[in-house]
């Protein structure tokens, strides 16, 4: 949506809201398609008072400064930018702890040196994450080259886009990296057999780490405050609910919107599109390439708009791709080419994300991406045994495992609410969808015509 008559929607929205302590459930706030909503399965309006609004820490900073309630529980470039007009860069996401590109030798005492300290937050939404190399890493950090400062060899400097704290009830891993979901770093793994009680203790330890990190905490959230972050962020399914071309996404067969997306069955390996001997789906039913079932009755519908979304779902259900050079696939499954779909990788029915934890490199942090990546750090890392050297903007999974083979990796997030928090993928390359689309376009030669494109960007805005 235009900045203006997005701005007017939203004021307008606050000015009811005023002081609000709730949202009533299901509110719609505006996007770039239309309107997303929220519900929550507990039936009451979402509580705006709980821990989780609570500065927790000592620089000022809830999980809402970098959750947003309307920003599809992530925030948008563009939202971020309103926010630094209106507080003139004072608002607490912008601290130097990892709100600025790096956190030393920077000036943040005018305007101009909050705009530069902070323009990887403005442009791209990234928070800058600071991890350990392990000590047990296949490899060695042989150089760091990063425009900002932050060059550390031993704690490397990673800028990533929030994850939304919504739909957290379909993850079968937590952080893009799977720290928070890791053995090596204290936490579980998320399994069929332990869920969902593995994701609620991976989620109460990432709220004590978030306070400690973001929020700089000097003490850790009490008991019963992790418990209310845990329990809200696990009542809530986001989703978009309105177009503004289209209209309700659940009218005329539709099946849009958040409630629907309350309702859709889902454990730990559902419909996994790896082999049954990989062991990943608990019951042994083929995969089904259709993911999203939302749009079918509008195949033939004479709103053009509908009839958009509808093919894009179907593209995305049954576009052949040729996956070639993705690690965690090709390799895992020692075919060097393979026919699959938009839902090979995204698997989870009516929701996207992978159905069980397979971190995959797609070429997102190569230094070669079709897309930009100039504006963030190179590494050169060296295999300790074959003395290999590789190239890369975040290692990704390798910096909590150590091994080679995890370089790049990250996880395939759900792929709900996308209109209300671009840009996308971990490092922020894809400002639009427009861009996710180009990427895979040209990284697997898929070959999109123009209106295949147009078709499935409108059924990414409808989710
Ligand atoms: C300064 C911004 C910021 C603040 C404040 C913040 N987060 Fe985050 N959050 C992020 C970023 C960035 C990521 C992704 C980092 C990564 O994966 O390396 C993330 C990831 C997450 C995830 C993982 C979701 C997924 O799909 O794996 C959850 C859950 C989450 N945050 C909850 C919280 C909670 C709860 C708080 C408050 C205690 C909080 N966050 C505070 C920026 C923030
Ligand atoms: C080979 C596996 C694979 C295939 C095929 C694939 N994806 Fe992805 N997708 C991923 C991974 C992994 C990520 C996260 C990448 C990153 O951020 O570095 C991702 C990220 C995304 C995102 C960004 C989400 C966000 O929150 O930033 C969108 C949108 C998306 N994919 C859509 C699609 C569409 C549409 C197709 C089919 C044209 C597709 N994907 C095919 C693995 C895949």
């Amino acid at each position: 949506m235009e900045f203006k008559a997005r701005y007017t929607v939203l004021s307008a929205i606050f000015a009811v809201l005023g002081n609000a302590q709730t949202l009533p459930n299901s509110f719609p706030v505006p996007d770039e398609g239309g309107f997303l909503e929220t519900y929550n399965v507990n039936g009451a309006g979402l509580d705006l008072t709980g821990a989780f609004f609570q500065p927790l820490g000592t620089n000022g900073r809830s999980c809402s400064s970098c959750h947003r309630p309307t920003e599809g529980w992530s925030f948008s470039a563009a939202e971020v930018q309103r926010r630094f007009l209106f507080s003139q860069g004072t608002d607490p996401i912008f601290r130097t702890n990892d709100g600025s590109n790096c956190d030393h030798n920077i000036d943040t005492s005018t305007l101009e040196g909050r705009m530069a300290a902070y323009s990887l937050l403005l442009s791209r939404g990234l928070i800058r994450i600071a991890l350990p190399v392990p000590a047990n890493a296949q490899f060695t950090v042989i150089n760091v080259a990063n425009p900002y400062g932050c060059g550390d060899m031993t704690t490397l400097s990673m800028y990533r886009r929030p994850l939304p704290a919504t739909n957290l009830k379909f993850l079968s891993t937590v952080m893009w990296d799977g720290r928070e979901s890791s053995p090596q770093t204290g936490t579980q793994k998320i399994t069929y057999a332990t869920n969902p009680f593995d994701l609620m203790a991976d989620l109460a330890q990432q709220a004590i780490d978030a306070t400690a990190g973001h929020a700089q905490g000097a003490n850790p959230p009490t008991a019963a405050q992790i418990q209310s972050i845990v329990n809200f962020e696990m009542s809530l399914r986001t989703a978009q609910a309105i177009d503004f071309q289209a209209g309700f996404l659940n009218t005329d067969g539709a099946q849009g919107g958040p409630v629907t997306l309350a309702s859709q069955p889902f454990n730990i390996g559902i419909n996994d599109s790896f082999p049954p001997s990989f062991g990943f789906n608990p019951f042994p039913a083929p995969f089904n390439p259709v993911i999203f079932k939302l749009y079918d009755a509008w195949l033939n519908s004479p709103n053009a708009a509908r009839a958009s979304i509808a093919r894009g779902e179907e593209l995305f259900n049954s576009k052949p791709i040729n996956i070639t050079n993705v690690a965690g696939l090709n390799d895992v499954l020692g075919v060097p080419s393979l026919t699959g779909t938009c839902g090979t990788c995204h698997d989870t029915p009516g929701v996207g994300d992978h159905s069980a934890s397979v971190p995959l490199n797609i070429g997102v942090s190569d230094v070669d991406s079709p897309l930009d990546v100039s504006y963030l750090p190179v590494f050169t890392l060296r295999n300790n045994s074959t003395g290999e050297i590789v190239q890369t903007t975040d290692p990704g999974r390798a910096l909590i495992t150590g091994l080679w083979a995890d370089i790049g990796k990250v996880k395939g997030p759900v792929l709900r609410g996308l209109a209300a928090r671009a840009p996308y993928f971990h490092n922020g390359s894809a400002r639009t969808l427009d861009d996710v689309i180009e990427f895979y376009d040209q990284r697997f030669n898929i070959g999109f015509t123009a209106r295949e494109k147009a078709d499935i960007i409108a059924f990414l805005k409808s989710l």
